[in-house]
């Protein structure tokens, strides 16, 4: 299944190959990217995006520092790495486990190399309790409504929101998927409907306005994060408050897919989470043609915060977590931080 690798770190030549999701759904061409430079540039152009999969690339990226042996150009390409994207939490939970691993290595390329590896791995396994898990909440035939990416494009494996997806085809459910295009730069339309097509899944695509006309129709809605605060407050791609919105006003449950690396036990709730603000040429333009008068000015966050209450349950690599809270969180975070890593329901 899938037929594609969005990333791949080639020792060789201590560069990561990565498919160019800028270029998607019409060109499917392969980049290198050889320095710490152009990683942080391919993360910040979202030619690789999606919250694991960004974590990922920088840990790579710090291997690819890591070549000259010296821990304070290692130290600095890892916190420029940082400064890539502010909202997925994955991104500096995993230069901080790079640089962990920095401070006390003798052997600081083979170190960085093997953790880079580890975070890489433990993305895809958790990619596939995900989608165990998740779905449980997937009957025969279930419509669901998807936003953005939240699939194989976008982590190590096979996605999280789009995982499940995956994991009830395996299991004959025949789930039909739609999926909003996602305005401004269309990871809906562009990706979603690219992977979940090449693996034989249903699709409809519609555009961000046409939710609440579909909503009824549907029996679960699904969406990734990029940050999840202690109380269950969520980040994801911009759209996915107002769906989440529309779900509850129709009685639809509202879920959350994400790894434990997208949670950050750091921060109370979703009023601390940065919200990033990209360029306005991504709204003022479409297809290189401007769309907006001259003198309109333009708004351009990236993501939203959906607070929890709207939020029926996460699923994450350790269960489902239904109406999820406080309490149940700093439970979970008790199990990520403590000896306990078996994976279990909660
Ligand atoms: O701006 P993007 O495309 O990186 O936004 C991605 C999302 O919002 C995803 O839903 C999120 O990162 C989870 S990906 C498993």
């Amino acid at each position: 299944m899938l037929g594609f690798q969005p990333l791949k770190y080639n020792q060789g030549a201590n560069s990561i190959v990565i498919l160019d999701q800028s270029q998607l759904p019409e060109k499917e061409t392969y980049e290198h990217l050889r320095t710490v430079d152009d990683v942080y540039n391919a993360i910040r152009d979202m030619k690789l995006r999606g919250a694991p999969l960004i974590g990922v690339a920088a840990a790579y990226g710090v291997v690819i520092a890591a070549h000259s042996e010296k821990i304070d150009s290692i130290v600095k390409a890892a916190d420029y790495l940082i400064s890539a994207r502010p909202t997925a939490v994955n991104l500096s939970w995993a230069i901080k486990r790079m640089k962990d691993i920095a401070i006390k290595s003798k052997n600081l390329f083979k170190d960085l190399y093997k953790e880079a590896q580890a975070i890489e791995q433990e993305d895809r396994s958790a990619c596939q309790y995900i989608g165990q898990y998740g779905s449980e909440l997937i009957k025969a035939d279930a419509k669901i409504m998807v936003h953005c990416n939240a699939g194989a494009l976008a982590t190590s494996g096979i996605g999280t929101a789009l995982g499940i997806i995956y994991t009830a085809k395996d299991q004959n459910k025949n789930p039909v998927v739609y999926v909003c295009e996602t305005r401004p730069l269309l990871q809906g339309a562009r990706l979603t409907s690219w992977e979940l097509t090449k693996n034989g899944i249903e699709t409809y695509v519609i555009s961000d306005n046409m939710a609440a006309t579909y909503m009824p129709e549907m029996d679960l809605a699904i969406v990734g994060a990029d940050r999840i605060a202690l109380n269950g407050d969520t980040a994801n791609k911009i759209g996915t408050r107002g769906l989440a919105i529309i779900a509850r006003y129709n009685g639809v449950p509202f879920y959350v897919a994400a790894p434990l690396s997208s949670f950050d036990f750091n921060i109370e709730t979703g009023n601390e989470i940065p919200i990033e603000m990209r360029a306005e040429g991504e709204l003022r333009k479409f297809n290189d043609k401007i769309i907006v008068a001259d003198q309109a000015m333009i708004c351009n966050p990236a993501f939203d915060i959906t607070p929890v209450d709207l939020i029926n349950g996460i699923v994450t690599e350790k269960g489902i977590m239904e109406q999820p809270n406080r309490m149940k969180i700093e439970k979970l975070k008790k199990n990520v931080t403590g000896s306990n890593s078996e994976t279990q329901a909660l």
